[in-house]
């Protein structure tokens, strides 16, 4: 079932418009040609360790790179775009998830934050917002799991993100002209990296924060 919300954060996260309407139908396909299986495994390295833990995925797109793992999965699985949501509930249909469109609402906490490939769709402003209140909706102990691409290792890579970079601008509606500087914003909420895996000489990594 999709639960449908609607709140002030819209202001803060953006409306709830289609932006990944065209991307979806292409999007994990296209992924798997230009990087092969690494995305996918920066987005799921880590998730043989969550099993009876309540996450939050933000941002997790179809759903697809979930599917070998649904067993494992209660918690809620929070999609701005409808057709990407629409296709993660069918991908993850065996999951205890609820599907959620609209921005994150902090009103619940987790054990485990699943940030997919998701902060470089934030401006500096809502990453501002978004890691202020990120502490507040983990349990104790939680975690933070996050999985992107980092700054260039070589001018093939640098082509690679701007040429990345602006195709999401055309065709998603991204705000941003560079990635963030992640780090900085976990350090600045008292938050320690604990663990690291890198891809492409470290311009994909998979963290996690606790
Ligand atoms: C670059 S795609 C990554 C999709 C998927 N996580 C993956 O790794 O293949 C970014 C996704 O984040 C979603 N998104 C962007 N901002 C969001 C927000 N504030 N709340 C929830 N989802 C968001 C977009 O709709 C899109 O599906």
């Amino acid at each position: 079932m999709i639960v449908y919300v609607s709140n002030d954060q819209n202001a803060i996260f953006g409306f709830m418009k289609d932006n990944y309407r065209w991307l979806a139908p292409v999007y994990t396909p296209l992924s798997r040609m230009v990087f092969g299986n690494q995305l996918h495994e920066a987005n799921t390295c880590f998730l043989s360790n969550i099993p009876n833990k309540k996450v939050l995925i933000l941002g997790g797109g179809d759903g697809w790179d979930y599917r070998g793992f649904q067993d494992n999965l209660t918690g809620k699985f929070v999609e701005l775009s409808p057709s990407m949501l629409s296709k993660a509930e069918k991908n993850l249909k065996d999951s205890k998830l609820h599907f959620v469109i609209g921005p994150f609402d902090f009103k619940e906490k987790y054990d485990v934050i699943l940030l997919p490939f998701v902060l470089d769709t934030f401006n500096d402003q809502d990453l501002e917002i978004f890691f202020s209140k990120v502490k507040d909706s983990l349990n104790s102990g939680g975690k933070v799991i996050l999985a992107d691409f980092f700054p260039s290792q070589n001018w093939r890579q640098e082509l690679m993100i701007k040429t990345i970079i602006s195709g999401f601008r055309m065709l998603a509606g991204h705000v941003r002209q560079d990635l963030p500087d992640y780090e900085y914003f976990f350090r600045s909420i008292g938050m320690e990296k604990v663990e690291e895996k890198i891809w492409k000489k470290g311009w994909i990594k998979a963290q996690i924060w606790k």
